[in-house]
């Protein structure tokens, strides 16, 4: 069975595969053909891919032809789209629940096609979770994104020239990104506090060091049964985002990292909240790509509001390419050999891992909430 591994569109510097990850695939008796160059950007070059024993192939459609699996960060290009078949498997990130109609389009090739977003939490499945290996990544990199345009340094530093006192973090949604960017912004020296609705999240940020903002705001049962946050009401949000403001005020930078899945981010930190920060502050929004948790965001760009600077990126995770790429390597192999026995494709349809995550099959969209999306296949 031979895995294939594109190179990504321009401005994506990961790779789905790093040369550890095709040795993996290549002892399970698979043969892995990797498109020239796919891994450079991630600092992975050809020969490494060669010396574990990969082929190289010089283009999209000549990888994509004999592919009977195709992995991938992102999903297709419109000519991989048109170079897949029926009897193909396309893995990759897919954002199924933000552009459900791309699944639609994909699933018009008829491949059978899996998100790797949608693989459902549990335990069995968590060497396979790109969202938490990439958040992991995209946490940490925000920090020093963060400390590298404030105007100040991170530790409280006690010298003959002065007492310098220490940077001020603030941490908003305190999921996988958020404890990571905890973590981090402790490492540097800084004071951090953080919040998240989950009543669980206030133990896991305390064991890092950092403070949990007790809000007199009940979110209620704030989390679903696979650790996600639940919705809140308009009136939370409008309550939050007053608080929120108050802490934002008395912050040097302020971290947003809080989702709610399949919809649009939560908006936690207003117009007044950010113009009310001091000058020289640093918004660092990893909720961009879902609209941002900041009303001053503008996704994919950086903003000055009166001094205070508006980070929006797209992309944290892919700025540390070879570390997100070697981790979504490791999470993507143990998906694949999941659906593998013995060299063959084996698709079961009775393993919850599969049936969460695939998303298109023999010409239909089949998992339900992506249909339920759509409105159905038609
Ligand atoms: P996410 O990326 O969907 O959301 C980030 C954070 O934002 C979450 O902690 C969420 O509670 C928070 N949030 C949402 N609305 C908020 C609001 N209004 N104010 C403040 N915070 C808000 O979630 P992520 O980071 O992917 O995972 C969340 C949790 O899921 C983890 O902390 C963990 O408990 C659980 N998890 C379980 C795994 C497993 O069992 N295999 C793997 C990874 C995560």
């Amino acid at each position: 069975m031979i895995v294939a591994v594109p190179k990504e569109s321009a401005g994506e510097r990961r790779v789905a595969l790093a040369p550890e990850g095709a040795r993996a695939l290549i002892q399970k008796d698979l043969e892995v053909r990797v498109q020239t160059g796919a891994g450079l950007a991630s600092g992975f070059t050809d020969a490494e891919y060669e010396k574990e024993g990969a082929k190289l192939a010089p283009d999209t459609r000549s990888l994509l032809e004999a592919a009977q699996v195709v992995l991938k960060v992102n999903g297709p290009t419109p000519e991989e789209r048109e170079a897949l078949a029926t009897d193909q498997v396309w893995v990759s990130l897919l954002r199924p629940l933000d552009a459900p109609e791309e699944i639609r389009a994909l699933a018009g090739s008829g491949a059978t096609a899996f998100s790797l977003e949608m693989v459902p939490r549990i335990t069995r499945a968590q060497s396979m979770d790109v969202l938490s290996s990439q958040a992991t990544v995209a946490g940490y990199r925000a920090v020093l994104l963060a400390a590298d345009r404030l105007p100040k340094m991170f530790p409280m530093l006690v010298t003959a020239a002065g007492t310098i006192s220490p940077a001020r973090v603030f941490v908003i949604g305190a999921g996988v990104a958020g404890l990571q960017a905890i973590a981090t912004a402790k490492r540097l020296g800084a004071v951090v506090e953080a919040y998240d609705t989950r009543a669980a999240a206030a133990e896991q940020v305390e064991s890092l060091g950092a403070s949990f903002v007790q809000l007199e705001l009940d979110a209620g049962d704030a989390e679903d049964a696979g650790g996600y946050a639940r919705e809140q009401t308009e009136e939370f949000y409008e309550r939050q985002r007053a608080l929120m403001g108050e802490r934002a005020a008395a912050s040097d930078i302020v971290i947003l990292t809080a989702l709610v899945p399949g919809r649009e981010a939560p908006l936690l930190l207003d117009e007044a909240g950010t113009r009310g920060m001091k000058p020289g502050s640093v918004v660092v929004d990893l909720a961009a790509p879902n609209g941002g948790n900041c009303a001053l965001t503008q996704p994919g760009q950086d903003a000055d509001i009166d001094g205070v600077q508006v980070l929006g990126p797209l992309n944290l995770a892919g700025d540390l390419p070879r570390n997100a790429s070697q981790m979504f390597s490791k999470n993507v192999v143990t998906f694949l050999q999941n659906l593998v026995e013995e060299g063959e494709l084996k698709i079961d349809l009775e393993d919850e891992i599969v049936t969460g995550s695939l998303v298109a099959r023999a010409g239909e969209v089949v998992h339900p909430v992506v249909l339920e999306k759509l409105g159905g296949n038609g």
